[in-house]
């Protein structure tokens, strides 16, 4: 198989990944801070070594700031549905996931909260114009993607941040399609809270992602239960406790770990050279295609490794069945979760087709992909 969905989920893993799961699964069986034996000591330590290699990844300072959560989706739910008030006014962009859209959509349909989006031009970018014009509004929160998981740009977060930091509103950054492959300070970029993806550029296991919260930003927890410590006290105000409750998924976490410490030898630098390097070549050979469109900024534009397209004659779901069942070749049809991004884009009729290499990609994999879209454009459709 050729796996060309790495923006949805990265895959093959790290082996490092792998053995740390392994190990894991057969060794670490307590739960982290529910107990005193051995074993479970072990397992808050795997967990701790996790939350410090993603602290340090992200330079978010203070371990404890760390979050973990099962996926961003949640990440992001418990950034935006625990900072919100009813009444309150957010401001987004045009580009976002619905793991941002969605929360949000709810939030204004149950708890009268006005939602106001800045438009994005159709290359994806931030018309910073208008953001700006929106924060002046002072809204109590701003929500942004990092980049968009269809059309692929990057947005500029600092320039962002210094919008809203000097109209003095939170900023919450969704990171779900660049944590692992794009560099990310928070320190130096400023931001108030941001959610990351633990199975797609981190290249850890499903099941596993996370919120970076602040020292001085209030968040309330979305759930309580227990914490593994002061029992007979209510819900715990320190962190990470307080947004923890439950038993977490410790071999996930692992894995996760690994995942971090793999990059961070490599150098998220390093990684983004590689995959934009890649992404580059499949959109020189993609470009040769006289039957398909491609979406997206220009090349030399900061972005991440995915390219979204449309073939004249073929439809993209139809498109994508046919390199998985003819050529082996995985990638992802439709909406990719984001119809606001479709609609900036021009898309929102059909979608799209989307090809994301991923760092284990190989040279070979966007040749054969190139070759596969070239023979598949020009056939006749199905029906
Ligand atoms: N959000 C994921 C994607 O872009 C699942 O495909």
């Amino acid at each position: 198989m050729i796996y060309l969905d790495n923006a949805a989920t990265s895959f093959p893993k790290p082996k490092e990944v792998l053995a740390k799961i392994d190990k894991c699964f057969k060794s670490i069986g307590g739960s982290p801070g529910r107990g005193a034996h051995l074993t479970s000591l072990e397992a808050g330590r795997v967990v701790l070594g996790a939350r410090e290699a993603m602290a340090q990844l992200l330079e978010a300072g203070n371990p404890e700031n760390i979050i973990f959560t099962a996926n961003a989706t949640e990440a992001l739910n418990l950034a935006i549905k625990g900072s919100v008030r009813d009444g309150d006014t957010v401001v987004t962009t045009s580009v976002e996931h619905n793991s941002v859209y969605r929360p949000l959509e709810y939030l204004a349909e149950h708890h009268q909260v006005k939602v106001m989006r800045a438009a994005n031009f159709s290359n994806g970018d931030l018309n910073l114009a208008h953001f700006k014009e929106l924060i002046e509004k002072s809204p109590d929160l701003a929500v942004v993607t990092h980049a968009s998981n269809v059309i692929g740009n990057i947005l500029p977060i600092e320039e962002i941040a210094a919008i809203t930091r000097k109209a003095k509103v939170p900023l919450l950054v969704d990171a779900a399609q660049t944590a692992g492959s794009v560099p990310i300070s928070i320190e130096k970029m400023g931001v108030d809270m941001l959610a990351f993806a633990g199975h797609k550029a981190l290249l850890g296991p499903p099941g596993t992602g996370g919120l970076y919260i602040g020292p001085g930003v209030a968040v309330r927890e979305l759930k309580q239960g227990g914490t593994g410590g002061a029992s007979k006290d209510g819900q715990p105000k320190i962190r990470p406790d307080r947004y923890e409750s439950g038993t977490p998924n410790t071999w996930g976490i692992g894995g996760l770990g690994a995942a971090v410490k793999f990059i961070s030898k490599i150098g998220v630098e390093n990684i983004y050279l590689e995959e934009n390097r890649k992404m580059k070549k499949l959109l020189s050979g993609l470009e040769r295609i006289s039957g398909i469109k491609i979406y997206g900024p220009n090349p030399s534009e900061q972005r991440v490794s995915l390219v979204s397209l449309r073939a004249k004659k073929i439809d993209s779901g139809e498109l994508a069945y046919l390199l998985d069942k003819n050529y082996g070749i995985a990638t992802r049809a439709g909406y990719h979760c984001a119809p606001e991004a479709h609609q900036t884009l021009g898309t929102y009729d059909t979608g799209t087709l989307r090809l994301s290499p991923g760092y284990f990609s190989t040279d070979e994999d966007i040749e054969a992909v190139v070759q596969a879209i070239d023979e598949l454009s020009h056939r006749t459709p199905l029906r």
